[in-house]
Formats: C-alpha cells, structure tokens, sequence
C-alpha cells in the first residue's frame, strides 16, 4: 500500500465537506493523511471533530492582520510546515491572493456549490433560483489565481425544484458536495488527477476537457 497522501485543510465555518473528507479515511476509501485543519474563523465548528481525532487544529485569525499580504504570508509558513502535497479548501471563505495560490500551483483543490463557471463567488443559491435556474450543482476544481475560475474536475448536477429556497437548495447541493469533494481528492491522492504545466487537467493519463460529471446515486449502475 502507499504511503497516504499529506494534505491540509482550510475551513471557515461549520466544516460539513470536512466530515465527508474524514469520514472516507475512516471507512478506508481515501488513502490520505490529514496533517492539520487551519481555520480563519476562530469559533469555526469545524474544528471540533478534527482534535477530537486528534488532527492539529490551527486558528490564523485573518482579523488579527493588518493585511491580506500579511495573514497570508503566516498562513504560507504554517501550510508548509506540514509539508502537505494536497491543500483542500472545504468550505474556506477568503480570497487568496495571485502569490499565495501559485505558491500551490496544481496542489490546490476547492469545493464550490454551483456548477462553474456559472454563478462563482458568494450567494450563489439565491442567485440561481433568481436567474430562474432548473438546475445547479457543485463542482470540485483547481484552484487558480481567478476566483473560483481554475479548471474543473468532478461536478454533481442538482435540479431546482418547485418552491425551492436558498436553504433547501443549499441542503441538496450539499449532499453532493460530501461525494464529490472525497472523490475528487481520492484521484488526486491515487495519481489520477493532476494539472498539467498549461494549466490544462490531466485525468488517468488524458486530457480532461470538460469535468466529470457524478450521477446522483439513484442514478448509479449497480
Ligand atoms: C459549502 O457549501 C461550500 O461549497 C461553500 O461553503 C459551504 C461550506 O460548508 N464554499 P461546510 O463548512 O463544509 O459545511
């Protein structure tokens, strides 16, 4: 067996994906190492689970800086202190800056809850019912200097339905979110997946043009 893959994770609030992340390892599907869990927000939830593991878990409060520069450089040094080759944001709210997002070029993976390119940054939910939308999803991509624009790898397409609200639309899409996310890291811990030096996606030895789509598991051959 290989040598699980060391990888950090950023949260900044209740660290639902990272549940789905540890609950993998611990069933034996995700053939990784969390090293630490690094949060911007103080009281974040997530948190909790992690030291209960007994994963290091590190508060860099982005508040507690003058600048972005500045909470990022510390971020930086105490990433790499871990020497992770995987750095996951699941559920991270802050922009970071062009340096810091090449400092981890193809090592960075993001989980974001609309199928991108469509609808990036923050509000998504009600934006999509807004626009009339029949359908979202999540999408698991690369993380480059453009916010929630790096190549896309894996997504799960959720329909919209009648009377949906931002809330219940959140809560379908976050379902698919916990698959997609552990998923997308397994490949990437297994060597299937990788950026290559274009910028373009490699998946089991090809080019990915376009994600791979997860079907709902109704869906799924048995
Ligand atoms: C998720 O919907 C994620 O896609 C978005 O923020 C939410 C975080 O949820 N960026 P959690 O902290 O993983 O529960």
């Amino acid at each position: 067996m290989n040598k699980p893959l060391p990888v950090v994770v950023l949260i900044s609030g209740r660290g639902s994906n990272l549940e789905a992340i540890l609950d993998a390892i611990a069933d034996g599907e995700l053939p990784v190492e969390i090293r630490a869990v690094i949060s911007n927000r103080p009281n974040a939830a997530g948190l909790q689970r992690p030291a209960l593991l007994g994963i290091r878990t590190i508060v860099i409060d982005h508040a507690c800086y003058a600048s972005r520069r500045a909470f990022e450089a510390v971020l930086q040094t105490t990433i790499d202190a871990f020497e992770p080759d995987l750095l996951v944001l699941a559920g991270f709210m802050r922009i970071l800056a062009p340096e810091f997002v090449s400092h981890y070029r193809g090592r960075i993976l993001n989980i974001h809850p609309s199928l991108l390119p469509e609808f990036p940054g923050l509000n998504t939910h009600q934006r999509v019912l807004d626009a009339g939308k029949r359908e979202s999803g999540a999408t698991v991509h690369f993380v480059t200097p453009e916010m929630d624009g790096g190549p896309a790898v894996l997504q799960a397409r959720v329909p919209v339905i009648v009377n949906d609200d931002a809330g219940l639309l959140a809560s379908r899409i976050l379902e698919q979110e916990h698959r997609i996310l552990p998923m997308a890291i397994r490949w990437f811990a297994e060597g299937r997946l990788r950026l290559d030096a274009t910028g373009g996606v490699i998946f089991d030895g090809a080019a990915l043009k376009r994600p791979r789509i997860l079907l709902p598991e109704a869906q799924e051959p048995t």
